[in-house]
């Protein structure tokens, strides 16, 4: 009773709030409309009634959209100052974030531009399109900011007409991508620390040193240090020759989450951040031809502000990591999944599909690019639940199956051409880490199933594959076992 109280009197000071105020330069404090699953579910009884709850609030958002237009938007947007200013706790900006992920933008919003106007549902070169209205249609598949439906593929860098002249990519799931940015930033740091050390001894010795380069036990070739300073990068493999990772995407190619979500809007939404206008503005085949404040030239200026990256940004940063489930029925034979579990290693498939990566620090930094304060999170303990478990060296064990690397998966795989510098057969090693959720496989989405996806890896994962093969169905069956026990903790949500 209380709570539907709640409900009726919060929404209405929200609508009042938003009729009194005026548009001025200091945002005034906001407070989420506490429609999306929260950081720390409750008990499970608890957490089924929540979902009611916020089901109904999610309504009666609805209707002060409709009577006032712009409202869920403006309701989701703090200002990057108040953000900065540590006015909000993790739990209000992961639900800011929540809002604009899941909010059907508009055109008056800015979705779109003249040059790609909604709905370009194929991509036209590097602008890219306005496929569809929210990024959650898109990622929708297992669970909140989940993976692609190979309906919604996203066909890159084409001629906005035929589908065949793009790339085709399948959503991936943007579960614990806090974690995989922190990862692969300690990996660049070893490697980069590496690249000093191969310098140094260089000069030392007046000769050329060569030097293996592994990160978190993981292999990236071999880096030559010239005496002269200069660097020999041929046999650098897996990596850029910045030695910088770069764990975002199919063909691994951002390095922050920030730079994924200020791409995703700009490519699949035709919202431009503020930030990209300016720094792009001399290239307009990224940005639009229209010069000036409103480059695709839509009539729409200030698309999208730091504000609102800084918690779409919290939001994806502070999510939480899938989980194993195992059997739980007797109908399973229980030695199963111990089995798959041991073949996986066995058959090298655990080479590239690292089981588990240690995070040294859970501290996540987002940099302000105005001048103001430094977001940041202990995601450790502000991250959303399930989070990562500690070793007993007190690291975090991450246990996402990947090496956050790019390999060379052979012809049939491979794409036609190079995208942003990586060639067209190299992929990085997708994280396994939420396989049961996340059909139909691979960057394309061709595998309908894990069989499928597994028996079309060659190039450098041709032996695992014919291991794989040659285990026929007594030992492939417990390996499915296995992999589909990987998957993400349960939620009440009302369809
Ligand atoms: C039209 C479908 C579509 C929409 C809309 C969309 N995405 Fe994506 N997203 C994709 C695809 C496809 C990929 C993989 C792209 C690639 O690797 O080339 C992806 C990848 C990502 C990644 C990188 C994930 C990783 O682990 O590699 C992030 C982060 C992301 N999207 C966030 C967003 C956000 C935030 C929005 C809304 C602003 C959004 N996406 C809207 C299709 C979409
Ligand atoms: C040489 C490195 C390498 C090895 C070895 C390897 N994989 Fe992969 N795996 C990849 C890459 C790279 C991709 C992404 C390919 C693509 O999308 O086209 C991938 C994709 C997958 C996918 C699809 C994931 C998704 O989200 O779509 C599954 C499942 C998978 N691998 C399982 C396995 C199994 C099981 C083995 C052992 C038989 C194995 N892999 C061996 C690198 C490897």
């Amino acid at each position: 009773m209380s709570r539907w109280f709640w409900l009726g009197t919060s929404l209405l000071a929200l609508a009042c709030a938003e009729e009194s105020v005026e548009p001025v330069a200091s945002t005034p404090e906001l407070s989420p409309l506490g429609i999306y699953a929260p950081l720390r579910p409750a008990a499970a009884l608890d957490e089924a009634s929540d979902a009611l709850l916020r089901d109904a609030r999610k309504r009666e958002a609805r209707f002060l959209e409709a009577a006032n237009p712009g409202f869920m938007l403006r309701q989701s947007s703090p200002s990057e100052a108040a953000v900065r200013a540590g006015t909000y706790e993790a739990d209000a900006l992961f639900q800011f974030g929540a809002q604009i992920f899941h909010h059907s933008f508009t055109e008056a919003e800015g979705l779109g531009g003249a040059d790609v106007p909604f709905p370009t549902r194929f991509q036209r070169g590097l602008r890219g399109g306005a496929e569809t209205t929210s990024c959650a249609s898109c990622h929708l598949r297992g669970g909140a900011a989940g993976a692609g439906d190979p309906s919604g593929n996203s066909f890159w860098g084409g001629d906005g007409v035929r589908p065949a002249t793009g790339l085709s990519r399948n959503a991936r799931a943007l579960t614990g991508a806090g974690f995989i940015e922190l990862l692969a930033k300690e990996m660049s740091a070893e490697l980069t620390g590496l690249r000093e050390s191969c310098r140094v001894q260089a000069q030392a010795s007046a000769s050329t040193v060569t030097l293996a380069l592994s990160a978190k036990g993981v292999s990236f070739g071999q880096l030559g240090c010239r005496a002269d300073g200069t660097l020999d990068t041929s046999q650098v493999v897996g990596v850029d020759a910045t030695l910088e990772l770069r764990p975002f995407g199919w063909k691994g190619v951002h390095r922050t989450i920030r730079e994924a979500v200020e791409d995703e809007l700009r490519v699949h939404l035709g919202l431009q951040s503020s930030f990209l206008v300016q720094e792009l503005a001399d290239i307009p085949a990224l940005i639009g031809p229209n010069g000036g404040d409103d480059p695709d030239g839509d009539g729409v200026s200030d698309e999208i502000s730091e504000g609102q990256l800084d918690v779409l940004t919290s939001y994806l940063a502070l999510s939480e990591v899938p989980t194993v489930e195992l059997p739980q029925t007797s109908l399973v034979p229980v030695s199963l999944w111990p089995e798959g579990r041991q073949l996986f290693e066995q058959i090298g498939c655990a080479s590239c599909h690292v089981p588990t990566l240690e995070l040294a620090s859970s501290r996540y930094r987002l940099s302000s690019r105005s001048g103001q304060a430094e977001l940041s999170f202990d995601l450790a303990v502000e991250g959303a639940q399930p989070k990562p478990e500690r070793s007993e060296s007190g690291a975090l064990r991450v246990q996402l199956f990947s090496d956050l690397k790019r390999h060379d998966l052979g012809s049939k795989l491979a794409e036609p051409r190079a995208d942003r510098g990586v060639d067209g057969a190299l992929f990085m090693t997708p994280p396994l880490w939420e396989l049961a959720r996340t059909r139909p496989y691979l960057h394309d989405g061709r595998a309908p199933t894990l069989h499928d996806a597994i028996v079309a890896h060659e190039g450098e994962a041709s032996a695992a594959r014919d291991q794989y093969v040659a285990l026929g169905e007594a030992g492939q069956g417990p390996m499915r076992v296995f992999l589909v026990s990987l998957t993400r903790q349960r939620r009440y949500a009302v369809p």
